[in-house]
């Protein structure tokens, strides 16, 4: 849509004084208001609650008319259509592709989780680079967002895949915003701003490579753990609602401790990661074997519960050769 067509203005009660409120808060056009939580714009609006619920439906609406958002009802014959129209990314490996359905989806959130040295940051970087490459070698031509919260992205290792894969390293490098967030509330500042990086680059995939470690940090023990939930899960919906409103694919991993009754309980479980699991469309659980690295899907609404081999290379993450899969 065109930045008159996404004028706040269009929008039936928001004039110029109430718009200037709204770009100072960092809600540039509707795309943005539409992404933001109801209690955000409340408070931008000075508390007005009542005020800021009756612009985000409208806001809503107005992308629904303009065919941007799907509606509140509709058929499963709609929604059918709907769901053949979403764009993927190819994770670099065939397997991995095949168990989430053809790659990592738009409009949804995945999850990789697992023990340290599993892959998720190497999966991560891959995708960073796929997003990149033309429709018919599985990306979208398109750039990606990736908010590095444990400082792990690797400029170089991004360098490497892209020339393994046929890309120019600088041009690869140039589609890539980096953001590294310092603590979970500049991780919160991060995404807030992530939405017009979004638009003006024509990004396609937005990572958080860790999404809970700072609110682990930041948090500890038990008498503040409600309060981690809670901004954990402000910070899940805003992704989710990103995901919806600007189309993309949002990536998100979430470490595993590997702690002694996971031996006798169901290893799969993230420790402490109930929140995100409740929103993720996907969940990949990734652990290593000897020489490969395992994939299992779990919990996804579509897909059936399966597992997937690849390994680490030079390409990022690819399909082991034949005599390595055992
Ligand atoms: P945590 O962030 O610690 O939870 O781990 P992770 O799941 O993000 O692990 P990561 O993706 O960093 O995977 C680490 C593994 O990938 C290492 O054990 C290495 O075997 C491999 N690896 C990491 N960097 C490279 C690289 O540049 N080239 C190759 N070939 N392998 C790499
Ligand atoms: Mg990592």
């Amino acid at each position: 849509m065109s930045a008159d067509e996404l004028d706040l203005e269009n929008i039936e009660g928001v004039g110029p004084a109430t718009k200037q409120k709204l770009v100072d808060g960092g809600i540039y056009n509707i795309l943005d208001l539409a992404a933001r939580s109801l209690s955000e714009i409340s408070d931008i609006l000075g508390g007005d609650t009542d005020k800021a619920g009756d612009l985000l439906n409208k806001a809503r609406s107005y992308l629904v008319e303009k065919g941007i958002l799907g509606k509140d009802f509709i058929s499963a014959t709609e929604l059918y259509q709907q769901r053949k129209n979403v764009e993927k990314i190819s994770t670099g490996s065939k397997n991995l592709d095949e168990l989430l359905g053809g790659g990592v989806e738009t409009g949804a959130i995945t999850e990789l989780y697992g023990e340290f040295g599993s892959g998720k940051t190497q999966i991560c970087h891959t995708l960073s680079v796929m997003v990149q490459l033309p429709k018919d070698k599985g990306g979208l031509e398109a750039g990606a967002l990736y908010i590095d919260t444990e400082n792990t992205f690797r400029p170089e290792r991004i360098a490497e895949i892209a020339e393994h894969r046929g890309l120019d390293p600088l041009k690869a490098l140039e589609r890539i915003v980096v953001a590294r967030a310092y603590n979970s509330s500049h991780q919160e500042l991060l995404l807030k701003e992530a939405g017009r990086h979004i638009e003006s680059e024509k990004l396609k995939l937005l990572v958080v490579d860790s999404v809970v470690s700072h609110y682990r940090a930041d948090f500890p023990g038990r008498g503040t753990l409600a309060e981690r939930q809670q901004r954990l899960n402000a910070f899940i919906h805003q992704l989710l609602r990103m995901a919806e409103v600007y189309n993309i694919a949002v990536v998100v991993t979430n470490q595993v401790q590997a702690s002694p009754d996971s031996f006798f309980g169901d290893p799969t479980r993230p420790v402490g990661g109930h929140v995100v699991a409740h929103m993720s469309t996907y969940r990949i659980y990734l652990r290593k074997s000897a020489k490969v690295r395992i994939a299992r899907m779990v919990d996804s609404p579509y897909l059936p519960e399966r597992e997937a081999i690849f390994m680490v290379s030079e390409k990022g993450i690819e399909d082991p050769p034949e005599e390595k899969k055992k």
